[in-house]
């Protein structure tokens, strides 16, 4: 049976998991055991096959293992990677650790263990589509090998959490375009989706740190944010046959706000 691997028992994790869980194997992975629990709990409770790997996505040798772990469960159609944390509660170097090295760390360890017909999904954000970064640093971030990632001055240089999630999410969106290629020579995809708001407890978070997202969401004409379940159903389509000939790239889920931010402002 086909093995389904989420990072990040989240909003959005739980969402994907449900969506492309039923009839396989979902491995689910956090780094809190009671996120963890809680997810499996739940899903379980809904008949889905899903068992718990308690993974630190900053920790190399954690996400080998829980790569090792699925491949050991069975063939693996489909591994989205939502784990993360935001700038709004996190510090520049926990973002750079999980959202930057973190993300690194599922490509090169799914890398490893993806036969023909696997797609991998990691979730960025619409902050990658802001950065500003020169070609010098763009080719740092999307070829350094992973153990070295942290010690590039692009990374040293951002000041902010903001600037750091910046910086990281634009990081995961051409590590994954430099992966594709070998990727395709395995028979297997790599993508990301870029998210704008969507309501789970970090973009709660976000607004409850003084974040007033509705203004842009109004400005741009769409006047909500987006639900985990929209994220889901990218991520069936990334995954599944219909997008057999998308790989390397990546698909904005905002609502149009980075569009109306180029045209419109
Ligand atoms: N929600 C949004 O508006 C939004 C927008 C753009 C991008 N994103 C991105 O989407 C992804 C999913 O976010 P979400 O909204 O589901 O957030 P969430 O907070 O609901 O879920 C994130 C999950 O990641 C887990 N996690 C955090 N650090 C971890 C680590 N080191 N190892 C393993 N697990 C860890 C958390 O425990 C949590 O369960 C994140 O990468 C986030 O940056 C979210």
């Amino acid at each position: 049976m086909s093995v389904v691997v989420v990072t990040g028992a989240g909003g959005m994790g739980l969402a994907v998991a449900r969506r492309l869980g039923s009839g396989c194997t979902v491995l689910l992975a956090d780094a809190f055991p009671a996120s963890l629990e809680r997810a499996i709990n739940t899903m379980t409770a809904e008949g889905y096959d899903v068992r718990g790997h308690l993974t630190d996505v900053s920790d190399a040798a954690a996400v080998a293992g829980l790569a090792k772990a699925a491949a050991d469960i069975g063939p693996i159609g489909a591994v989205v990677h939502t784990a993360g944390v935001s700038a709004a509660t996190a510090t520049i170097g926990q973002i750079m650790a999980v959202d930057l090295a973190g993300t690194a760390h599922v490509i090169d360890a799914f890398g490893e263990v993806a036969t023909h017909g696997t797609s991998l999904v990691c979730v960025a954000s619409m902050a990658g589509h802001y950065a500003t970064l020169s070609p010098v640093q763009e080719r740092a971030l999307a070829l350094t090998p992973s153990a070295e990632l942290l010690g590039l001055p692009v990374v040293a240089a951002a000041g902010t959490p903001v600037g750091a999630y910046i910086v990281a999410k634009r990081a995961n969106q051409v590590r994954v375009q430099a992966a594709a290629l070998d990727w395709n020579r395995r028979g297997a995809r790599i993508n990301t989706i870029s998210p704008g708001m969507i309501a789970t407890a970090m973009s709660r978070a976000e607004a409850d740190s003084g974040h007033d997202m509705m203004a842009t969401l109004d400005a741009c004409g769409i006047g909500r944010t987006g639900t985990p379940a929209e994220i889901a159903e990218a991520a069936a389509f990334l995954t599944g046959p219909a997008s057999r000939y998308i790989t390397g790239t990546d698909l904005l889920i905002d609502g149009g706000q980075a569009a109306w931010l180029r045209w419109h402002r």
